[in-house]
C-alpha cells in the first residue's frame, strides 16, 4: 500500500476530512472524559524541529503518548541532520526506526525531499509554504462554533505566508470563500498559489475584506524573540491591526481566530483576542484532538 503523507492541507480529500473530523470529535470527548484510548501502543513517533515551537511539539508530543506510544524529540541543532547529512539519507535511516515522523523546517522543499525517501508516513509541522495542521484545527474550530464552513466567507487579513497558502488550499477542500487583504510588499507570491482565482478575493483595504464574513483570521506579524529588528516592518502594517472596527464590519456571530503566539497590539488588539468573539484557545487545542485523529488515521 502507498504510504500517506501530509505535507499540506491538499493531500487529504474532503471525505478524509469528514471521517477525521468525526475521529477527532470522539478522540475529544474521551480526552474530556479521562477515558484512556491507545490504538498506537508501541508505536513511536519522531518529531524533527529546525525551528521553536510551543503548540506543535506538546501536541504531537502530548497526542501521541495519549494514544499508547511514544515520541522523540529531535532538534536539528544537535542531529547530523542540522550538520550536513543529506536529507535523503535522513528520511531513509529515520524512517527505519519509527512509525510515523513529524517535520518543521523552514523549506517545504526539504519536507517533499524527506517524504519522498521515508518508509512512514511523513507530516508536515510548518515549513515556510504550508501549515496544514493548524488550518486543519482551524477549520475543525469553525465547525465546532459555527457549523459547517462550507458557503461561508473567511476573511485573511496580514502578510501572506504559511498560514495563508494553506487557508487558500481549505477554501477549495472544504467549498468556503477567502478574502485576502496584505499590505504592500507582503502580498501574495504567484508562485505558492495552488488554487483557482474563483475560491478568494484580493482586496487592498483590509476593513473591506471583513464585510459580511464568518470568520477573520491573522497571524503574527513580528517573529517572537526579534521584536527590535521588525520595527520595519510593523510600518508596513499600519492599518493591517484586527480591531474592533473591522470586527464591527463581518458579521455579528463571526469568529475571531489567530494560530498564536499573538502580540496584542500589533496584529489584533487586546479587546478583540480576549473578547467573545475570539475561539484562539479552542484552535491551540483543537491542534491536540485533531492531530490524534490524523497520527491514529496515518499510522
Ligand atoms: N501555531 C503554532 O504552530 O504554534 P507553535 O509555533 O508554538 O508550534
Amino acid at each position: 500500500m502507498a504510504i500517506k503523507h501530509y505535507l499540506q492541507v491538499s493531500d487529504l480529500t474532503l471525505d478524509e476530512y469528514d471521517y477525521l473530523m468525526q475521529r477527532a470529535r470522539i478522540i475529544k470527548d474521551r480526552f474530556k472524559k479521562y477515558e484512556p484510548y491507545h490504538p498506537l501502543l508501541d508505536r513511536t513517533l519522531v518529531m524533527v524541529f529546525e525551528k521553536n515551537s510551543t503548540r506543535t511539539r506538546l501536541s504531537f508530543e502530548a497526542g501521541m503518548h495519549q494514544l499508547g506510544g511514544a515520541a522523540i524529540y529531535l532538534n536539528t541543532r544537535d542531529s547530523q541532520l542540522g550538520r550536513g547529512e543529506p536529507v535523503e539519507d535522513a528520511g531513509q535511516v529515520m524512517s527505519r526506526m519509527c512509525d510515523i515522523i513529524m517535520i518543521r523546517t523552514f523549506e517545504q522543499e526539504m519536507i517533499e525531499k524527506f517524504a519522498a525517501n521515508s518508509r512512514v508516513p511523513v507530516i508536515n509541522g510548518l515549513t515556510n509554504q504550508h501549515h496544514p495542521c493548524q488550518v486543519f484545527a482551524d477549520v475543525f474550530t469553525f465547525i465546532e462554533h459555527r457549523g459547517s464552513i462550507a458557503g461561508k466567507k473567511v476573511a485573511w487579513i496580514g502578510d501572506a505566508n504559511n498560514m495563508l497558502y494553506s487557508w487558500m488550499q481549505a477554501a477549495k477542500v472544504f467549498g468556503f470563500h477567502l478574502h485576502i487583504s496584505t499590505p504592500k510588499g507582503y502580498d501574495i507570491d504567484p508562485a505558492c498559489v495552488t488554487v483557482e482565482a474563483e475560491h478568494y478575493t484580493v482586496f487592498d483595504n483590509p476593513s473591506d475584506a471583513c464585510v459580511g464574513v464568518d470568520a477573520v483570521n491573522t497571524d503574527v506579524w513580528t517573529s517572537m524573540g526579534y521584536e527590535a529588528e521588525n520595527q520595519a516592518r510593523l510600518k508596513a502594517f499600519d492599518g493591517w491591526i484586527v480591531d474592533e472596527e473591522k470586527m464591527a464590519r463581518a458579521n455579528p456571530d463571526a469568529i475571531f481566530m489567530h494560530c498564536l503566539p499573538a502580540h496584542r497590539g500589533e496584529e489584533v488588539s487586546a479587546g478583540v483576542i480576549d473578547g467573545p468573539q475570539s475561539v484562539v484557545w479552542d484552535e491551540a487545542e483543537n491542534r491536540l484532538h485533531v492531530q490524534k485523529a490524523l497520527l491514529e488515521y496515518l499510522v
